[in-house]
């Protein structure tokens, strides 16, 4: 059976800012030739060159070439650490998810040095993505400094949420992984008054570090050196997805 997308979920809000400074020409051009090539537009084929109609995502039909493995990033930012992983995992699909077109960029022109295969773009919100994704098609899930919103009146616009995560929860296979990162320790304490009393998802608790120990398979994202440069250390939360009961 075919999962329905949240008829609601193109109108969620964002409340980030989508354009940042002005474009170089390199970055324009990239938008222009480049992001077309990548883009995953729920409204239009998910594979360019074909017309394939995507309303719900066919996971498999995702890239030209047969993948392993789908991951999906949160918010990736500039794009340093889904480029780098895509570099690392050749075999393995990405979709990163992000609104911002200085970011959106940032991450074409890291395709574009690499010469990545295996990494397809969503220009807008990660839930509407996930929504039309398969259940359990997903092996990860990364979410790396998400908005902190600190203030109280604004934590609902958190992206953790109760809501959110059983949306994360259906889409990852079981065993797959929901990994969180973060520099801010009432965003840690919120998510595990999240996460620890559901029955779906088991926190990582590897090494002598525990499951906040930051995993060494990661690169830096920019956020987190921001972080560091600021005397903050940033906590990794790992949960595993725990195998549905038939
Ligand atoms: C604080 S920045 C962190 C960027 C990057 N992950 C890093 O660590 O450097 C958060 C990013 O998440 C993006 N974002 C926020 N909500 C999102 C959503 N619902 N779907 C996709 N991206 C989102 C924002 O546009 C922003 O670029």
């Amino acid at each position: 059976m075919t999962h329905q997308p949240d008829p609601q979920a193109r109108s969620r809000r964002l409340y980030g800012r989508r354009r940042g400074p002005a474009l170089s020409a390199r970055r324009k051009a990239l938008i222009r030739e480049l992001l077309p090539r990548v883009e995953l537009s729920l409204d239009s084929p998910t594979v360019p060159g074909t017309d394939f109609a995507a309303a719900t995502i066919d996971a498999g039909a995702l890239f030209k070439e047969n993948m392993v493995d789908l991951w999906v990033e949160i918010g990736f930012g500039m794009g340093e650490h889904l480029a780098a992983q895509a570099l690392a995992h050749p075999t393995i699909g990405f979709i990163g998810c992000e609104p911002y077109v200085n970011g959106i960029a940032g991450l074409l022109s890291l395709i574009d040095e690499g010469g990545m295969r295996n990494i397809r773009i969503y220009c807008d919100n990660a839930l509407n993505l996930m929504e039309a994704l398969p259940a359990a098609s997903v092996g990860k899930i990364f979410l790396l400094h998400p908005d902190p919103w600190p203030k109280r009146r604004h934590q609902s616009r958190r992206f953790v949420s109760p809501g959110n995560i059983d949306i994360v929860a259906r889409v990852l296979r079981d065993g797959g992984e929901f990994r969180l990162q973060t520099d801010e320790t009432g965003y840690v304490r919120w998510t595990m008054r999240c996460l620890e009393k559901r029955s779906d998802f088991k926190l990582l608790a590897e090494g002598p570090g525990g499951a906040r120990q930051r995993p060494g398979d990661r690169p830096r994202t920019r956020y987190e050196a921001k972080a560091r440069l600021s005397g903050r250390r940033s906590h990794t939360l790992c949960f595993k997805r725990l195998p549905r009961l038939h």
